[in-house]
């Protein structure tokens, strides 16, 4: 195991953050990390990079204990949502800024080589020279992955580092770093608040809440099989029922006045709107019964505002899955409440 979390608790005076916090990542992998606001991810990830320190528990990095280790010990980067890039220093002197003190300390030569090795790997050696405000916001990102790449650290931790930047700029960022640290065998373990980001960056995905990792698990475990109603509610596209969970692929739309098929039930909706998207129809309805909203693909024809009926088949209702295989989190005691 490249990271090994056992047992790890956070209270600060008094309060807990989070308890007995189980995690292992192997060499390389992405790890997404999600939950609502407030819940722990950048507690967790200021613990693992020794910003802060655990009330009790363990952080093994390749099995050396790094629990007590101060942060520049370990070999871990926290790379933060905002560049924070020193305005002063070019792109290469900002890059190369983390060799000149401590462990990592080099002679300049060195650092020069290596500094605009590393902007050559991020696409930016031609702009080495200039200063953070003649970047854009995705190039000044890049090199702030470039400042935490070169000082080799065997886990990358990123806290919301697309974030700040707008949604098409976003998009194109996220995918060419999961790439970037797939092509280098960088392990990292990254905080989202985006579902479909964390999809797309993470193996695997934790998902945090009230203080315990509800589930982890494959982007399709998470969303198909979701562990728990908390679970389902963050990640799953369907409805969320207590004891039982409907996936998206298993709802259809029809008119209110319809009759019933025997293996059919319904839900009472409302449409909301629609929208096209990928050459396809999708109705928001809002489900009265449940409080929730959901969107179906239909090939109707319906009105905003239309009450329509919420199909599914008996048979298509699914329960959590409770014992999820790569669960590694303490949940069950939790969940019951
Ligand atoms: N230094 C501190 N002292 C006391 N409480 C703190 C401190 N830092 C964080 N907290 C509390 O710990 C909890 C978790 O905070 P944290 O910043 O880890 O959440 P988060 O999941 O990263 O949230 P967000 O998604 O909004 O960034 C919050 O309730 C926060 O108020
Ligand atoms: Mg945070």
């Amino acid at each position: 195991m490249l990271i090994k979390v056992e047992k790890l608790t956070k209270s600060y005076a008094g309060q807990t953050v989070f308890s007995d916090l189980n995690l292992e990542m192997t060499k390389g992998e992405i790890m997404s990390l999600v939950g609502p606001s407030g819940c722990g991810k950048t507690t967790f990830l200021r613990c693992i990079a020794g910003l802060s320190f655990s009330t009790s528990g363990s952080i093994y990095v390749n099995d050396v204990n790094i629990t007590n280790s101060k942060a520049d010990e370990r070999p871990v980067v926290l790379m933060f949502q905002q560049p924070l890039l020193f305005p002063h220093l070019t792109i290469l002197e900002n890059v190369t800024y983390g060799l000149k003190y401590g462990k990592n300390k080099s002679k300049k030569q060195e650092r020069i080589e290596r500094g605009l090795a590393i902007l050559e790997k991020v696409e930016l050696a031609a702009l080495s020279g200039r200063y953070p405000n003649q970047l854009s916001g995705g190039q000044q990102q890049r090199v702030a992955l470039a400042r935490a790449l070169i000082l080799n650290p065997d886990l990358l931790l990123l806290d919301e580092p697309f974030s700040s930047l707008d949604p098409s700029l976003r998009s194109s960022i996220r995918s060419w770093v999961r790439d970037f640290l797939k092509k280098e065998g960088v392990t990292a373990l990254f905080v989202t608040h985006d579902r479909e980001e964390a999809m797309m960056m993470g193996d695997r995905i934790a998902v945090m809440k009230e203080g315990i990792f509800q589930q982890i698990g494959s982007p399709k475990d998470v969303y198909q099989q979701p562990k728990s109603p908390q679970v389902a509610e963050m990640f799953s596209e369907g409805l969320v029922m207590e004891g039982f969970f409907l996936s998206p692929d298993h709802l259809t739309l029809r008119p209110k006045t319809s009759l019933k098929a025997a293996d059919t039930e319904a839900f009472d909706a409302t449409v909301e709107y629609k929208i096209l998207k990928y050459g396809h129809t999708f109705y928001h309805v809002y489900v009265h019964a449940l409080e929730q909203r959901v969107v179906v693909l239909s090939n109707h024809e319906f009105l905003d505002g239309e009450q329509v009926e919420l199909c599914y088949k008996r048979i298509s209702l699914q329960t959590y899955n409770k014992n999820h295989p790569v669960d590694e989190g303490k949940s069950s005691k939790k969940l019951s409440r």
